[in-house]
């Protein structure tokens, strides 16, 4: 049976909510066009009927009501844009069980409970698309579900958060310290009054526990990503990495090898002939590496009211077209593999090493013997600046590939030496 209007329900009329609602009625012919049937927002559910909003909706759309969206059997498709685990999930709950397609952009509701609403969804007939939970505009989750679905992923590699990289651009092209750099951020609008979660790299590992999930067909939980976020990153390790040929990245880095799965976000030392070094500012990339299709880079706005609502509109349009022609939707599995995820203390990479060292002979022999005894190959050792008021100096030193656990162990040896005077810092390098 054919249908030729589609009603829709807004879960959400905040910054997403508002692109979504102001594009529907604006592109409603050319939308109408495509699917062969016209989309209607039948309701809307705000937290504020009073609260100024940035855009004009009929007020009767408007309620406060859950029940008034959920359980109007006139809807066919929830978007949710409320965000957050509570009570996002139980509206994505309810909306299912009420027979529903539901589109969402809440990366925290997917990473955490993605697996228990798709299987929902496929005992109700029903499907759950979520292109905006990570990257907003950027296209990716279509992407790994269809057009690299005949590869096997080799690993994936992605900035995902964009008030981070702002922060990041701004340390290594401006020399702006940490704490400026992100009260510009939070100026700009980019990063939240509490900006914990995206500089703790958090909402980064929600991100990456959706597209490696996806990537390794198997289910790869927040948990067992491993976070670490960029606060102890300074404007000197900027300086020295470019010296040495790198940037410096929150890479959020998912692997797959031997049936074991990697899954971290954390700064990383990225050669600057990599395209992943370019990206600049709020903007986001994912380099994929797929056995059949090598390498593919995808680019662009992760966040914002008009690229995030371009990803739930297409979305939205999907759904729409099977409804419109009768066709029914099946909800895929998300993961068939049961892979484990390997422990960051097992993880194996190259690392740049910074330490103030006291100046004098038999110093860099200490050292060279911490590395030795832990059995990590040093690549290059570089003297970068001498204090001789404080008889120190400072060395950088760059390691081979060798364990995590093992750099760890001589970190902590290192600290106790008497001729090592501070660990400045310690990054990850990416090869
Ligand atoms: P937002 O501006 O805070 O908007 C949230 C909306 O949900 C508001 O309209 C709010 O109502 C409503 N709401 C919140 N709790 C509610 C409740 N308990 N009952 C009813 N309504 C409730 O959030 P946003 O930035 O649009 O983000 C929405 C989602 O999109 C999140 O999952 C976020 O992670 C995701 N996302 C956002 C972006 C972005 O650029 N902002 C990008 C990608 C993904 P009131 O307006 O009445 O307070
Ligand atoms: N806080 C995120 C960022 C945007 O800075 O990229 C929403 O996912």
């Amino acid at each position: 049976m054919t249908r030729d209007t589609i009603r829709i329900g807004l879960l959400g009329l905040g910054t997403v909510g508002s692109g979504v609602a102001r594009i529907l009625p604006q592109k409603a012919d050319s939308l109408s066009a495509t699917i062969g049937a016209r989309l209607k927002v039948e309701r809307i559910l705000v937290r504020d009927l009073r609260k100024p909003r940035p855009i004009e909706v009929p007020s009767e759309l408007l309620t406060t009501d859950p029940a008034a969206v959920l359980d109007d059997p006139s809807i066919d498709i929830i978007v949710e844009v409320v965000g957050g685990e509570q009570p996002a999930l139980d509206f994505l709950r309810r909306a299912i069980e009420n027979g529903k397609h539901v589109v969402t952009a809440n990366k925290v509701v997917m990473a955490r409970h993605g697996a228990e609403l798709m299987a929902l969804a496929r005992q109700k007939g029903v499907d759950v698309l979520y292109e905006a939970s990570v990257g907003g505009g950027l296209p990716i989750i279509a992407v790994l579900k269809h057009d690299l679905a005949a590869n096997e992923i080799r690993w994936l590699k992605a900035i995902i958060n964009g008030t981070t990289n702002y922060i990041l651009t701004r340390m290594d092209r401006d020399g702006v310290e940490y704490a400026q750099a992100l009260a510009e951020a939070q100026q700009l609008g980019y990063a939240e009054p509490d900006p914990a979660d995206d500089v703790e790299g958090r909402d980064a590992a929600f991100k990456l526990a959706i597209l490696a999930s996806l990537a390794f067909r198997s289910r790869i939980p927040p948990e067992a990503v491993y976070h670490e976020g960029i606060t102890r990153l300074t404007v000197r390790d900027f300086r020295y990495a470019r010296e040495l040929g790198y940037a410096i990245k929150l890479l959020a880095i998912a692997r797959c090898s031997n049936g074991i799965a990697e899954a971290r976000v954390h700064p990383c030392l990225v050669p600057l002939h990599r395209m992943l070094a370019q990206v600049r500012g709020v903007f986001y990339a994912v380099e994929v590496e797929g056995d059949l299709v090598g390498r593919v880079l995808f680019y662009g706005q992760g966040a914002g009211a008009l690229p995030t609502s371009s990803a739930i509109v297409a979305d939205v349009l999907e759904l729409a077209r099977d409804i419109a022609r009768g066709v029914p939707r099946e909800c895929p599995e998300l993961g068939l593999n049961h892979l484990e995820v390997r422990p960051i203390h097992e993880v194996q990479s190259r690392y740049y090493i910074r330490l103030e060292v006291a100046d004098r002979p038999g110093v860099l022999a200490q050292i060279a013997g911490v590395f030795g005894q832990h059995y990590i190959s040093i690549a290059s050792v570089i003297q970068k600046e001498a204090h001789e008021d404080a008889l120190t100096a400072e060395l950088v030193i760059m390691t081979h590939r060798a364990n995590e656990a093992a750099v760890q162990a001589a970190l902590r040896e290192l600290g106790r030496l008497p001729v090592v005077r501070e660990i400045g810092n310690w990054i990850r390098v990416d090869d």
